[in-house]
Formats: structure tokens, C-alpha cells, sequence
């Protein structure tokens, strides 16, 4: 018996595939690339933005023609899709060849669905559950050695005007310190060099605990303490919560990676309060000086939108004049989309056009930062965790250095999962290149 899983969107849903997988792994299943060879296919879906759903509606669709060449074939939708109100009956209505409808937190039920399917031949839909408890007792089968991903909590509660996530994700539930420090040391010990800790706003990690002492800096003065060579990321930051209590545990350990991802979304005050980030374009400069003044080299991402509704060509300029004033080691671009129950739909939308000229001018100019920033690497020589072999360039591997940046250069895959000494050589926009000058 044989399986596929398909992912679309965030760390978070790779992560929860493999907790997907875990499970079939126990009941027998082995893992298939090939849709043509396996028993049961799980998508596991987005919703974040109108394309990432069209995209797994469509290839959902595809496979209605081997589902009826194979009859016995499972398959099965999870995640973030799902979990809106009436997808259930969109399946029923218009993908009737789907046998399980999964939501976000019902995990634990994916074996008896499997059963019932294969025993009974029943399909079974169990969409809404994203604020259900959380469930940790489950198998994960590991896909992203070197790295591991680790969940520190689940759901938001900051309902940003375009965002869909609360409505998926639900209200926001930390857990408990000391299983992920428990995870976390066992990932250790058992080889995993990098662990990334995961969370919507990792920035409110402990809130809803009952211990109050608990909270971000905490958990991450924890992990680091951990022995053991290994790195530690960590996403995604808000800038309304970010503080420099946070700052100087980054600072203070050098196991935890100089590098954060601190979504700006845009850069005008009016547009800020429009999607209720609640913080404002002079807070979010603060934030980078004080970030900066205690990790000088630290890599700041973040996450962009042009095209919010009423956002003004005023407006636009505000978001290009901050991301040439912070200079984003990278960043990650958006065009608006329009979310069904989330308070910015009701809003006069930009058009199309207008969001298409807009998202290319920014583009364009974080790429020209991008670029500059590249350029700064060569000659220097960084320590870099090796991923993988380069899909791209033949013979190569790549990794990361501490601040994020992709580093190419030739090597094998005996490599992966070392801690390398390599010196830069060239850089093309966002990728670097360099040599090996130091293993182990
Ligand atoms: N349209 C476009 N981009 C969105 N994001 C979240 N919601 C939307 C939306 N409705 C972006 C934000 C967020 C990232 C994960 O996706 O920039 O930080
Ligand atoms: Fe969405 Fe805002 Fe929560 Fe991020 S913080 S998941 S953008 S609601």
C-alpha cells in the first residue's frame, strides 16, 4: 500500500504532512511520488490566497480519471481549506470522487477514516475543528533532515483585516514548555541540526498558559540551552510584539540563528490601521534600529501586500520608501486578495491593473536591494549547515548561513547535514556562491 501527499502553503502544513504521514507509515503505508501508484492521496491545502485554493481545486479535479480507473484509490483533502464554513458541501456537490474531508486539528481521526473507507467503503467529512484542543501524540515521519520543524503553538488571535488564518487556524493555543523542550532535545540527539519552531505569531507563544513566567524568550533560552551542535530558527515574529526581551536572548546565544522574518505588510500608517496590524510605519523603523543595534548582522525578511483595498498611490510610495529605508535582506511579495468573511472584503478594492503595476514596481526594487545586499557576501567566509544537493547545479550541494542566505557550491551529498566553512565567490540576486574551505 502505497501513498502521496501533496502540500500547498507554509512550514506549518509541510510539517502537519508529516505528522499525516506518520500515521499512514504506522498503518503499513510506504511514501510514492507517482500518483499513478498509490492507494491514497492526501492534498493538504491553503487558503491563505484565492490562487494557492484555485491551484488545489485544480488538481484535485485531475485525478478524477484515475479515480475511476481505480476504484479502491483514497483520497483525501486536509488542512486550512477545509476548514471554511461549507466546504464540506463543496466536496459533497462538486468533488464526489473525495473520500475524506479533513479539518486542521482532526488529524487523529485520519486512521478510522482510512478504516471505515477501506472496511465500509463510507466516506467521512470532519471539516470544523480548528479550535479543537491540541493533539501531540502523534507519529511524525521527519522529510526536511537537516532541519526539523517544530510546532511551539497553534492559531492567532489577531484577526489582521485581509487574513484568513483565525477563521481556519482558531483562537491561538500554546504548548506546553516542556514538551517542546522535550521534542526538541530528542531531535538532537537523534542528529537534526537545525530546528525551526513554529507558530502564526511566535511572539505570543505563552499567553494562554497558566504559568506566566512562561512566554517567547523563555521557551527560546530553553532550546538554546539544549547540547548539542544545531541551529535555531524560528517564525513568524509581529511586529506589535516583538521586544527586546526577545532580542537579547538572539543576541546571547549563538546557536539561535541572527536572522527574522517580521512581516511589515505595508508601509503607510492609514493602510497599517486598515488591516489592524497595530503598529505603526515609525514603530516598525524602532523595532529595526533596536534589532540592529544588538545583532548588527542580523537578516531581516519580511512579508509584503500591495493592492489593499483604498490603498492610494500615496499610500504605495509609503511602502516603497520603507522597504528602501530598512533594506529586507529578502522579502516576500503579495497581491491582495480577497478573502470570504474577513473585514477588508467590504472595502473598496484596488483593481487589477493598478495591484499588477504596483506588486512588478516593488519587485523590482527589492530585487535591486536583494542584489546589493548579495554583494556584500563575497570574499567573506561563512559557516553554512548543508541542505541538500543543488537541484540546479550539478555536482553542487547548498545550505544556509546563520542570517538565511542560500549558499551553492560543490560538494556531495555526504555533506548534508555538516557544518561547513565556505568562502564567497559570486552572487546572482539572491543566491550566493562560493567554495568549501573547511569541513566539520
Ligand atoms: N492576500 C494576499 N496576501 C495575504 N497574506 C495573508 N493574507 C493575504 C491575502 N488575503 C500574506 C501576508 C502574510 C503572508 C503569509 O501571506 O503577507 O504575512
Ligand atoms: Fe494572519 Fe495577521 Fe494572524 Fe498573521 S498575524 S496569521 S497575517 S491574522
Amino acid at each position: 500500500m502505497k501513498y502521496l501527499t501533496i502540500t500547498y502553503g507554509c512550514q506549518m502544513n509541510l510539517h502537519e504532512s508529516e505528522k499525516a504521514a506518520g500515521i499512514l507509515e504506522g498503518m503499513g503505508y510506504t511514501p510514492t511520488d507517482a500518483a499513478e501508484d498509490a492507494d491514497l492521496i492526501i492534498f493538504n491545502t491553503c487558503c491563505i490566497r484565492d490562487t494557492a485554493e484555485k491551484r488545489a481545486f485544480g488538481n484535485i479535479g485531475a485525478l478524477k480519471p484515475l479515480k475511476k480507473q481505480k476504484k479502491d484509490l483514497i483520497i483525501a483533502v486536509m488542512g486550512c481549506m477545509t476548514e471554511q464554513k461549507g466546504y464540506d458541501e463543496i466536496f459533497r456537490k462538486k468533488y464526489p470522487y473525495v473520500d475524506i474531508v479533513l479539518g486542521t486539528n482532526n488529524l487523529d481521526k485520519l486512521e478510522s477514516f482510512i478504516r471505515i473507507r477501506r472496511e465500509k467503503g463510507r466516506k467521512s467529512y470532519e471539516n470544523v475543528s480548528c479550535d479543537n484542543p491540541i493533539n501531540d501524540d502523534l507519529p511524525v515521519t521527519r522529510t526536511s533532515y537537516p532541519n526539523a520543524w517544530v510546532n511551539i503553538m497553534y492559531g492567532c488571535n489577531n484577526f489582521c483585516s485581509y487574513c484568513i488564518v483565525p477563521y481556519v487556524r482558531g483562537r491561538e493555543r500554546s504548548r506546553n514548555p516542556e514538551d517542546i523542550v522535550s521534542e526538541v532535545r530528542a531531535l538532537v540527539e537523534s542528529g537534526y541540526k537545525e530546528i525551526t519552531l513554529l507558530g502564526q505569531n511566535v511572539n505570543s507563544y505563552g499567553h494562554d498558559l497558566k504559568d506566566k513566567s512562561v512566554d517567547f524568550a523563555y521557551i527560546l533560552e530553553e532550546i538554546a540551552g539544549i547540547e548539542g551542535k544545531f541551529r535555531i530558527r524560528f517564525m513568524t515574529s509581529h511586529p506589535k510584539d516583538l521586544n527586546a526581551e526577545v532580542v537579547d536572548v538572539i543576541a546571547k546565544y549563538p546557536n539561535i540563528c541572527n536572522n527574522i522574518h517580521l512581516p511589515v505588510q505595508a508601509g503607510s500608517n492609514d493602510v497599517l490601521r486598515k488591516m489592524n496590524r497595530r503598529y505603526t510605519r515609525e514603530r516598525y523603523f524602532s523595532l529595526i534600529d533596536m534589532i540592529r543595534s544588538k545583532i548588527p548582522d542580523c537578516g531581516i525578511t519580511t512579508d509584503i501586500m500591495v493592492g489593499f483595498p483604498e490603498e492610494t498611490e500615496e499610500d504605495f510610495s509609503q511602502t516603497l520608501s520603507l522597504v528602501e529605508k530598512v533594506r529586507f535582506s529578502n522579502a516576500f511579495t503579495f497581491v491582495y486578495s480577497m478573502r470570504k468573511g474577513t473585514k477588508a472584503v467590504e472595502m473598496q478594492q484596488v483593481d487589477f491593473r493598478t495591484k499588477q503595476r504596483r506588486i512588478k514596481e516593488l519587485i523590482a526594487l527589492q530585487n535591486r536591494i536583494t542584489k546589493e545586499i548579495s554583494l556584500t557576501y563575497i570574499g567573506g567566509v561563512y559557516e553554512i549547515l548543508v541542505e541538500d544537493v543543488s537541484a540546479k547545479h550539478d555536482g553542487c550541494v547548498c545550505g544556509r548561513t546563520d542570517s538565511g542566505r542560500l549558499v551553492t557550491f560543490k560538494g556531495g551529498a555526504d555533506l548534508i547535514g555538516q557544518f561547513v566553512k565556505v568562502k564567497i565567490t559570486q552572487s546572482r540576486s539572491a543566491s550566493l556562491f562560493g567554495e568549501l574551505t573547511e569541513q566539520g
